[in-house]
C-alpha cells in the first residue's frame, strides 16, 4: 500500500503562491458550506422548471462547477466569456463578449452565476443581453457581493458573501491570471501585487 495522498495538504499551500497571500479571507470548508447551501435554495425554487446556468467565464467556472453538483434537480448549464477588466485590474466600464451561449434560452429559467459583483457593470450588461432573448425567467447568482464599489444597482436573488472593498484571489478569482486554482479566497501581499504589476 503506498501513501495516502489524499491526506497531504494540497500543493499550493506551501511554496510560492502561499508566500504571495496575505490573509485567507474565506477558507474552503465555508465556502463549500455556502456553495451546498446555495444549492439547496435553488433546488427548492427550481423543481419543476427547466433551469439552465449560465456562468461567465473565466472567473466564474469553479463556482459553476461546484454549485451545478450541489443543485438536485436536472439543469443544462451553458457559459459566455466576456471580458470585463483590463490587464492592470482596474475596472474599465468596458464589457465585451468573446463567447455567446451555445443554447438557445428562450422559455427557460436562467439564472447567471457570477463570482463576484463589484461595480455591477458586468452583471447589468448580461441582464440586457440576455433579457431581449425573452427567457421564461431572470435572476442572478453571486458568491461573493462587494457592496462598496456598486455603480448599477442589481437585485440579486442569491449571495453567498458580503465581502469588503478588497481585491481578491481564488476560487475562480484571479490577479493577471493567476491563483484561480486556489480552494480558498484570499488577499495578495503587497510584495506579491507589486512583483506581478512588474512582470
Ligand atoms: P463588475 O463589473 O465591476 O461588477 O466586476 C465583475 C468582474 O470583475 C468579476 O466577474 C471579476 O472578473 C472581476 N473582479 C471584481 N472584483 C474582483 C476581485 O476582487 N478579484 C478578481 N476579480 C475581480
Ligand atoms: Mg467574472
Amino acid at each position: 500500500m503506498g501513501a495516502d495522498l489524499s491526506r497531504k495538504p494540497p500543493r499550493h499551500v506551501e511554496g510560492e503562491m502561499a508566500d504571495d497571500l496575505a490573509e485567507i479571507l474565506i477558507p474552503e470548508a465555508e465556502l463549500q458550506a455556502k456553495v451546498h447551501e446555495l444549492g439547496a435554495a435553488i433546488s427548492r425554487d427550481y423543481a419543476g422548471k427547466d433551469l439552465v446556468l449560465i456562468s461567465v467565464l473565466r472567473g466564474g467556472f469553479i463556482f459553476l462547477a461546484d454549485l451545478c453538483r450541489a443543485v438536485t434537480l436536472p439543469v443544462t448549464v451553458d457559459v459566455m466569456a466576456v471580458s470585463s477588466y483590463g490587464p492592470d485590474a482596474r475596472p474599465l466600464g468596458v464589457v465585451k463578449i468573446l463567447k455567446d451561449l451555445d443554447e438557445s434560452v428562450t422559455g427557460r429559467d436562467l439564472l447567471i452565476v457570477e463570482d463576484v459583483i463589484d461595480t455591477g457593470l458586468t452583471l447589468s450588461y448580461l441582464l440586457r443581453n440576455l433579457e431581449p432573448r425573452v427567457p421564461a425567467s431572470l435572476k442572478i447568482c453571486v458568491l461573493l457581493d462587494k457592496p462598496a464599489r456598486r455603480i448599477v444597482d442589481l437585485p440579486i436573488a442569491y449571495r453567498g458573501f458580503e465581502i469588503p472593498d478588497k481585491f481578491l484571489v481564488g476560487y475562480g478569482l484571479d490577479y493577471r491570471q493567476r491563483y484561480r486554482n486556489l480552494p480558498y479566497i484570499a488577499t495578495l501581499t503587497k510584495e506579491a501585487l507589486d512583483r506581478l504589476n512588474r512582470q
